[in-house]
This record gives C-alpha cells, structure tokens and sequence, in this order.
C-alpha cells in the first residue's frame, strides 16, 4: 500500500518577469506520508506558498511550474487539465490560505460558503449538504452552529473565520490539508486553539501540510520539517532531530528567533540582511552574504542537499565539517 499522501519531486516554479526569471521554488522535494504533519519553515519570499500554490495548482501567471512532479495520492498532478485539477481540489487536496479574510466572499453567509463545496463535488440535497456543513462546523469547534451558519464574515472573530476556513477545507475529508500560515493574524490564545485543531485533525488521519514562518508554531506540530530558504531546501529533518542537532547557520538564525520569544526578550533576534533577489542569486550559496560562518568555497560553489544522519539532510558546504554518512 502506497505511504505517501504526498511525493514532490525536483518542483521548479518560476516567475517570468521583466527583470527576468525569478526562482520561487528552485528544486525542492519533499514528502508528506499518510497522516504525518510536515512543516515548512523560511523568512518572508522564500518560496513557501509557491511551494503550496504549486501543489494546489493555483500559480498564476506570470508564473509557471517549469519542472519536477507532484504526486498525491499515486496520482501526478502536473499533467492534470484546469478542470481536473478543479475536481482534485477540495476532495483529495485543500489549503487554508495566508489571509482569511480575502479568502472568505465577504457578501456571502460562511454556511453557505462551506456547504457550495459539497455541491461543487457531490450531487446531494440542500438539506444534507446543510446538515453536513453544521456537522463540519461543530467539529472545528465552532460554538451554536446554527446561528453561525448564517452570519457574515465580518461578523465573526478572526479565530472563528478561520475555523470556517478549516471547516471549508475538510468538509469533503482530503487526504492532505495545507495550511498557509494559518494563526499568523491570531492572537497567542486564539492561536493555540488552532493548533490544537490541526494537531487534532492529524490525528483523525489526515497528512497537514504546515507553512509558517515561525519555528515556534512549526515545533507545536510538525513531525518533519522542511528549511526553506531563497526557493530551496537548505535544511530537513525530523522534528526533533532538527531542534537538537540544527546544522544550517540559516536554521540557527531562525531558532535564535524563537528563543528571544520564549525568553521574553523585548529585542527579536533576527537574522541580519535580508533574502537575496530571487531573479539575481549569488552564485554560490544564496545565504553566504548573511551568514557568519561564510568561507571562501560558499561565495563560488552552490551547495547541494547532501544526507548528514537519519533522516536529516543539509544542503551547506559545513557539511565538510560533520560526519557526512
Ligand atoms: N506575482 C509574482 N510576480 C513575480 N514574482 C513573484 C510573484 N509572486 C511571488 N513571486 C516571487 O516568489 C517568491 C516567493 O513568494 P512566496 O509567496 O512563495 O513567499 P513566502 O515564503 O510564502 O513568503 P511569506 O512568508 O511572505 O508569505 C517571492 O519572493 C517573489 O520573488
Ligand atoms: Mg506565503
């Protein structure tokens, strides 16, 4: 029996600009298995969502995929047709996007927008699309369905929309949920609930594919994750694995982050610089300009993903400094 819910391979997607080809994503693979809930982590234009976009079949122009595959469910994706596509989103593949709110019609009762996703995909009557929709609505954890059922977006908190989101998203039982950033614009508490819903949807069976900036949200309900930086995997790992034994000095910089949050630092450590210009890499490694433990091969030689444990790959020319297996 097949074990992955999801296999990207070699995924390349790039945006054709007039400042020429800029590398969202630039060779990642990465494999989400049959109720495993995977992370993708990096700082702001790293790639992350174009990762997700892509498996979703959702870039727009001017972007592309322009190479690799995508594999859900034993099935390749990327020589699916629009409509195809239209008919494995939602059944066997959702995603809860960055922004709630632009993501909800906005002149529309969030009931009837859960419920239009049953009919998009199965022929049932109104009444138990509605009584599938209040079930899926009460399963997020949504309090007096029925009167929710019928208010405006706009009328519910920013925790409530979002579990509308998720409810939108699971109605039809996809084997893979992805979520963008999903408690980005939650507050610490609402943002809790959210990951106890996603934890708890795991668990049900569903593979979660998570997308965050932050390590912290990343560390509460991963089981693996992926370090994304400048359209590349530098770094993966088991969850663990990746907080005990972090070797990219990228992922370094990203968990000095999340300490300086649970030490209550007024100051957020942050990494110094900023991403490099995606249609103008340098030609080594594109982290060498921010990193501190930069040498001479990193400005010239490109890294490759190379297997440095159980599991954990790195794509760093320190590599040479660790038992490479
Ligand atoms: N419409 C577009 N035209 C040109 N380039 C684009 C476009 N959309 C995205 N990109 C490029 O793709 C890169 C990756 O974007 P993406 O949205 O995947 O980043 P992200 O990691 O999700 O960031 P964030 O954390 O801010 O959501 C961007 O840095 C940008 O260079
Ligand atoms: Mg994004």
């Amino acid at each position: 029996m097949l074990n992955s819910t999801l296999e990207v391979s070699h995924l390349c997607t790039s945006f054709f600009t007039d400042r020429g080809e800029v590398k969202a994503v630039d060779d990642v693979s990465l494999r989400v298995d049959k109720g495993q809930v995977v992370g993708i982590v990096g700082e702001s234009g790293c790639g992350k969502s174009m990762v997700a976009r892509s498996v979703m079949g959702l870039v727009k122009k001017p972007g592309k995929i322009v190479g690799g595959s995508i594999v859900l469910n034993g099935q390749e994706l990327t020589s699916l047709d629009d409509k195809e596509l239209c008919e494995v989103r939602g059944r066997d593949v959702s995603m809860v996007f960055q922004e709630p709110m632009t993501s909800l019609n906005p002149t529309m009762r969030v009931g009837r927008q859960v419920q239009e996703v049953v009919a998009i995909h199965e022929q049932v009557s109104k009444e138990q699309a509605r009584q599938r929709t209040l079930e899926i609505l009460s399963a997020v954890g949504i309090p007096e369905v029925e009167a929710r059922y019928d208010a405006y977006p706009h009328e519910l908190s920013g925790g409530l929309r979002q579990r509308v989101m998720i409810a939108m998203a699971m109605i039809m039982r996809p084997s893979l949920l992805i979520a963008d950033e999903p408690t980005t614009a939650l507050d610490a508490t609402v943002e809790a609930q959210i990951i106890a819903l996603l934890k708890r949807l795991a668990h049900t069976g569903t593979s979660v594919l998570i997308i965050s900036h932050n390590l912290g949200v990343i560390a509460q309900l991963a089981d693996y994750v992926y370090v994304m930086y400048a359209g590349r995997i530098v770094e993966k790992a088991d969850v663990c694995e990746l907080f005990d034994n972090p070797l990219h000095p990228y992922t370094h910089g990203l968990l000095g982050a999340v300490s300086s949050l649970r030490s209550q630092s007024k100051v957020l450590q942050t990494i110094p610089g900023v991403v490099p210009n995606l249609a103008n890499l340098p030609a080594g490694c594109s982290f060498a300009p921010r990193c501190d433990r930069c040498m001479a091969a990193c400005d010239s030689v490109r890294p490759e993903l190379v297997t440095v444990g159980a599991g954990h790959e790195l794509c760093c020319h320190l590599t040479k400094g660790v038992d490479v297996l």
